[in-house]
């Protein structure tokens, strides 16, 4: 089973392609199985209630909350590691990643504004499905020529995009939406470059992966958004990605391969 980091690619393309996406991303979520032996640290994604956060800096907030649970817990247990606070999220959850211990964990519990931890997981890949499959047909449904609008952003959580792949190229691709705000962020073999009017930003997250597995293997994979598994170059080609004439695989099915836009 492929071990892998995840990192959320922004690729531009249509209204139809969002609803379709959604479909996909529910998929890859909710059917990757793997899971990791239970050890004794796990990192874990804590929700935070938004209201009960007293310092206009998050950073410095859930560094304190780290502190007391750090010493909460040091009062049963010894020996423990101060975790370091691996993320914070602000936008969708309000929270933070830490590897914790479990008395770390159960320490939360007193912390006013915790509401619940999830251990965060190490999933395994899975396979997409083809239009065809979602019965997707050119001019009709989906596909009819008013939902080919752009301006849409979608978001990917994968491996990795391999950014000259011939599907995010970005000809025929209108201006960024304005409202965009996103990075196109720089690492091994990745730079600013590397995005374009398809392929608007990327971002890598190791931390959770290096939390579990230690520092990236950079002779086998990328420190930074480009994709050394190709199953992101792959998704994101489907969901997103531009229309290709004439592709093939060695010869076979051959066709016109396209995002379901
Ligand atoms: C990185 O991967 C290479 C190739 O598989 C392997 O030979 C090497 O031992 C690995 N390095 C570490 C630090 O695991």
């Amino acid at each position: 089973m492929g071990e892998t980091f995840f990192l959320l690619l922004f690729v531009e393309a249509s209204r139809a392609t969002m609803i379709i996406f959604r479909t996909f991303l529910f998929f890859l979520v909710f059917m990757a199985t793997t899971k990791i032996a239970l050890m004794e640290e796990q990192t874990y994604i804590i929700h935070m209630d938004k209201t009960k956060i007293t310092d206009s800096d998050h950073q410095q907030y859930y560094q304190a909350v780290i502190d007391s649970i750090t010493k909460l817990s040091s009062q049963e247990e010894e020996e423990e590691n101060t975790p370091q606070l691996l993320y914070i999220y602000e936008t969708v959850i309000s929270g933070f990643a830490a590897k914790l211990s479990t008395s770390q964990l159960k320490s939360l519990n007193q912390v006013d504004g915790f509401l619940f931890a999830t251990p965060d997981e190490l999933l395994s890949l899975h396979t997409t499905h083809t239009p065809q499959f979602l019965g997707l047909q050119n001019g009709n449904g989906l596909w009819s020529a008013s939902n080919l609008a752009s301006d849409v952003i979608v978001g990917l959580v994968d491996t990795g995009i391999w950014p000259e792949h011939v599907s995010f190229q970005d000809s025929g691709m209108s201006p960024v939406p304005a409202h965009w705000k996103g990075t196109c962020e720089e690492g091994t073999k990745f730079s600013i470059s590397n995005c374009n009017k398809k392929l608007i930003g990327a971002r890598v997250f190791v931390q959770g992966y290096e939390a579990i597995i230690g520092r990236v293997n950079e002779t086998v994979d990328y420190r930074s958004p480009r994709d050394s598994n190709g199953h992101g170059t792959h998704t994101a080609s489907i969901a997103a990605g531009n229309f290709v004439n004439q592709a093939s695989l060695f010869g076979l099915a051959k066709g016109s391969a396209s995002g379901m836009k």
